[in-house]
Formats: C-alpha cells, sequence, structure tokens
C-alpha cells in the first residue's frame, strides 16, 4: 500500500503516515458506474441533498459524474452533527445548518461520507420524508458493518469500509486530512 508522509506542513506530532485504503483512481471509476446505477432511476427534477462536512468531496464529484450521465440535479446541503467523543459515535443527530430549499414533493438523494451507526443517514431520511419529499434515495460513499445501531441501509453505496477510523476525500480527524485525494487511515509510529 502506498504511503505519504503527513508532516510535511511544519507539524511537531509524532511521525503520522497515512495509508492508502481507496486510491483516487478507484474512486473515481467507483463513481462513474454509481452514477449511471442512480441515473438508471429516472428520478425526475432530482435534488442532490449533500450531508456536511464530510460528503462535500464525494458530493462534488458525485454530482460530476451525474452530470456526465445527462442528468442537471439541483444541489442543497445540511450540516449534522453527531456527538461523538474521539471517533466514537455517541448517539444524538442535531441538525448544525439546515437546507435552503423545500424539498416537499421532490426527488430527493441524500449523499454521506460513512454509514456507520446509522444515526445520521436514518435522521436525515425522516427529516426529508417528514417535509414531504416525493422519494428519499440514499448514497454514502463507505459503509460500516458492524456497528449499526440503527436499521437503516443505504441504496447506494460506493465501497464496503473496514473498521478503521478514515481520513481524507472530504473526512477528517479534528478537521485535518480533508484535503487528501484519496481514502486513508493514520498509522502513528
Ligand atoms: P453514524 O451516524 O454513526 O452512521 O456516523 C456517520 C457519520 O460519522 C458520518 O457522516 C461521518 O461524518 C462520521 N464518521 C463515521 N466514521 C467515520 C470515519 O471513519 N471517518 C470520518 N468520519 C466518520
Ligand atoms: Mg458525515
Amino acid at each position: 500500500m502506498t504511503q505519504a508522509n503527513t508532516a510535511a506542513d511544519g507539524d511537531t506530532s509524532p511521525a503520522q503516515k497515512l495509508e492508502v485504503i481507496f486510491a483516487p483512481e478507484e474512486i473515481s471509476a467507483r463513481l462513474e458506474v454509481l452514477a449511471g446505477e442512480i441515473a438508471a432511476l429516472r428520478l425526475d427534477g432530482l435534488l442532490v441533498v449533500a450531508i456536511l462536512k464530510g460528503s462535500f468531496v464525494f458530493a462534488a464529484d458525485l454530482i460530476r459524474a451525474l452530470h456526465r450521465t445527462g442528468l442537471s440535479p439541483e444541489v442543497d446541503f445540511i450540516t449534522l452533527s453527531s456527538y461523538r467523543k474521539s471517533t466514537t459515535s455517541s448517539g444524538q443527530v442535531e441538525i448544525l445548518r439546515d437546507l435552503d430549499l423545500d424539498v416537499s414533493r421532490r426527488n430527493v438523494l441524500i449523499v454521506d461520507d460513512v454509514l456507520d451507526s446509522g444515526r445520521t443517514l436514518a435522521f436525515a431520511k425522516d427529516l426529508l420524508a417528514a417535509r414531504g419529499a416525493r422519494s428519499v434515495t440514499t448514497c454514502v460513499l463507505l459503509e460500516k458493518r458492524t456497528r449499526r445501531a440503527v436499521n437503516v441501509a443505504a441504496d447506494f453505496r460506493a465501497f464496503e469500509c473496514p473498521e478503521v477510523f478514515v481520513v481524507g476525500y472530504g473526512m477528517d480527524v479534528a478537521h485535518r486530512f480533508r484535503e487528501l485525494p484519496f481514502v486513508g487511515r493514520v498509522v502513528t509510529g
């Protein structure tokens, strides 16, 4: 596996390396396939709702892959926070910043980075359904299988994810690593 040193910005923390889990080429190839599958649903007037912050890079690439299939989705954002201590999700989901658009009678595609406990995705699905969306379809970049606390499944997922805390491609730990073009994990030592 490729490794990249993270100390280039002058960080003085102990040597950290990044291990690549999903490389940029693998991600983009997978997104083309997913976009084709989503387009095949023929959801008219599609509204993409990206859950911030973690999904912003994924959503940016996915909407352009959707464009290549001929779709012209509208896009909106909602910032959700699932309270978490360190890297473990602890329960409640809160809206930090709401959508601008009215979702009633719209075909909505929710886009999120990681499906883990399921609380975030379940919350978003319930919220948009309660606001009168015509249909709610979900697409996640990564699915972790073992820690589900809520019975929710994603309609589409790019990859199954190992049970490690991942960073990059929009995802962070303590606000770092969102800029990385790959999904990886931090290895200390
Ligand atoms: P859930 O509500 O437990 O399913 O958690 C999902 C949210 O937690 C995702 O939207 C991510 O923002 C975050 N999350 C879960 N696992 C990871 C990870 O490995 N890296 C970065 N964020 C994660
Ligand atoms: Mg997230």
